[in-house]
């Protein structure tokens, strides 16, 4: 039996429509998980939304809405975006949901009753834009370092939770695991240093607040909305109780580094407290940056994915982010650099390719995938499939989604040559080279066989396409893995030519 794999997205504030820094990150636990369930492992894949909070009530009110209704208001775009980008998540959670409230509740007033929180008072400054104290030599020029805003000057009574009490566990147990519970590894020895630093304790509640859980023991304090926010992990699964929860839990969290101090650190100490497993890892992903800068909203310089999608279409979104930035570093994003990925990698390369093979097929063979005949020096292509294999796989399960489809890609390289090198057009002209003209050609749609089993994680509704368009039976969704080992390709089925997979564009498009 294989492991479980459980992928988190963090949960995003719906004090606005999404951008493509939030797609980025969702898209990526997406492909994960797609990997996962092709593999034939046990998959969960959660996303969601954070609903209170400050930020979120400070929108609603600058809209003239309560902030339920703001809430209610906001989440269709959240959810038909993942839609567009054919986002295959199994929960979406909300945080003002009865099913997160309460055990959010009985959560803290487990730690409170453990003696793990205690009532202290907070004078420092907080920027609204990450709900996130700070200390004064963290700020820039006085101001948020990560928003560049001006950050909110509190004193106000709190409720601490003891995070420093699990510096110990977190130096000496957690971060010396293997596998890293951290990762990319720089980010790994980034959370040592500021452990090693000495741990501050974190508030859990804010006085005076109305938009949020209250708490138990205090109502007139509601929780402080990111320790109730990274519950969500654990409240869309039923914990305490929940089978899910038994059967998925501990996850891997993919979250952009802005906010990897919660996640590698707070969120393991509340779970170590309470008594539970901490993640299994942490993957902190890079910013997308537009002109040098982190895209965001309160910048201007957000974009919505339709912007994308509309000329390239969702597969192509998919593969760019994926392809162009290596999981884990920041990456400039242009539309300059996509329009050069997609024409090279997509239409001049796959679809192409796909192209050229199909119209063969249907100009020399009436459609028909013709017999593997005699050699035809196919041996390259099918090591060029095997080669690309154990690339792809230790990609995919690294999480280095870059590197998984440049191995895959070896493919459609090697694929272009053997077309060059046979030349079947030249084989065509000649009766006596049939059997051989049959082999160059199956040979070649074996090979994208191979490839749309490889690519399907990132390219679900293309890599679909191109099996229909190859005439197989069995739909592709309920292929594994292993059938992208070389040979699969069933002789006599009928191929179909279909439109492009990915029409080239133009830079002004
Ligand atoms: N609500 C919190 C997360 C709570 S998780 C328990 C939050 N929300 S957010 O909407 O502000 O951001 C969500 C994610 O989007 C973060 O991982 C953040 O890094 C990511 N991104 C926001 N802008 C981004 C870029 N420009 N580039 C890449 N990711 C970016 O934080």
């Amino acid at each position: 039996m294989s492991d479980p794999f459980y992928v988190t997205t963090p949960i995003y504030y719906v004090n606005d429509v999404p951008h493509i820094g939030h797609a980025y990150t969702t898209v990526a636990a997406d492909v994960a998980a797609r990997y996962h369930r092709l593999r034939g492992d046990p998959t969960y894949f959660l996303t969601g939304t954070d609903e209170h909070g400050q930020k979120v009530e400070r929108a609603a009110r600058e809209h003239g809405k309560d902030p339920q209704a703001w809430t209610d208001a906001m989440i269709p775009s959240w959810r038909s975006v993942w839609t567009n980008l054919d986002i295959a998540y199994d929960d979406f959670i909300r945080t003002t949901e009865e099913r997160h409230e309460t055990p959010v509740k009985a959560f803290v007033k487990n730690l409170y009753e453990r003696g793990e929180i205690y009532e202290g008072v907070y004078e420092g400054p907080y920027c609204v834009a990450c709900e996130q104290f700070y200390l004064e030599s963290e700020l820039v020029d006085g101001r948020c370092p990560v928003h560049g805003i001006p950050v909110e000057r509190l004193k106000e009574t709190n409720y601490f939770f003891r995070q420093s009490a699990h510096a110990d566990w977190l130096l000496n147990d957690y971060y010396a695991r293997t596998p890293m519970p951290v990762r990319p590894e720089a980010r790994l020895n980034e959370v040592i240093g500021l452990v090693r630093q000495g741990l501050q304790d974190v508030s859990v509640s804010r006085p005076s607040l109305e938009w949020g859980i209250p708490l138990p023991w205090e109502p007139s304090h509601v929780i402080y909305v990111w320790i109730e926010a990274l519950q969500n992990y654990i409240t869309a699964l039923g914990y305490p109780a929940g089978a899910l929860f038994r059967t998925f839990w501990p996850a891997v969290h993919f979250v952009g580094k802005d906010i990897l101090r919660f996640h590698a650190v707070t969120w393991p100490a509340m779970l170590h407290a309470a008594g539970e497993e901490p993640p299994r890892e942490v993957f902190a992903h890079g910013w997308l940056l537009v002109r040098g800068e982190k895209m965001s909203k309160t910048k201007l310089t957000g974009i919505h994915p339709d912007e994308l999608l509309a000329t390239f279409g969702v597969d192509a979104y998919r593969y760019y982010f994926m392809r162009e930035i290596a999981f884990g570093q920041d990456g400039s994003f242009s539309w300059e650099s996509m329009v050069a990925r997609y024409n090279a990698d997509l239409a001049n390369g796959l679809g192409n390719l796909a192209s050229r093979v199909l119209t063969m097929i249907v100009s020399y063979f009436d459609g028909v995938v013709p017999d593997p005949g005699p050699d035809a020096g196919q041996g390259s292509l099918e090591r060029a499939v095997a080669a690309a294999l154990p690339g792809y796989r230790q990609g995919m399960e690294s999480f280095a989604f870059h590197e998984a489809l440049e191995a895959a890609f070896g493919i459609v390289r090697e694929a272009n040559g053997f077309i060059v090198t046979t030349a079947p057009w030249n084989l065509a002209k000649d009766p006596a080279q049939r059997a051989k003209l049959g082999t160059v050609l199956w040979a070649s749609a074996e090979a994208l066989r191979a490839m749309a089993v490889l690519l399907s994680p990132v390219m679900p509704r293309a890599c679909g396409t191109l099996w229909e368009q190859l005439g197989i039976a069995e739909p592709l969704r309920a292929v594994r893995l292993d059938a992208a080992a070389w040979g699969g390709l069933k002789p006599g089925t009928r191929v179909s030519k279909g439109d492009a997979l990915f029409p080239r564009v133009t830079e002004l498009a």
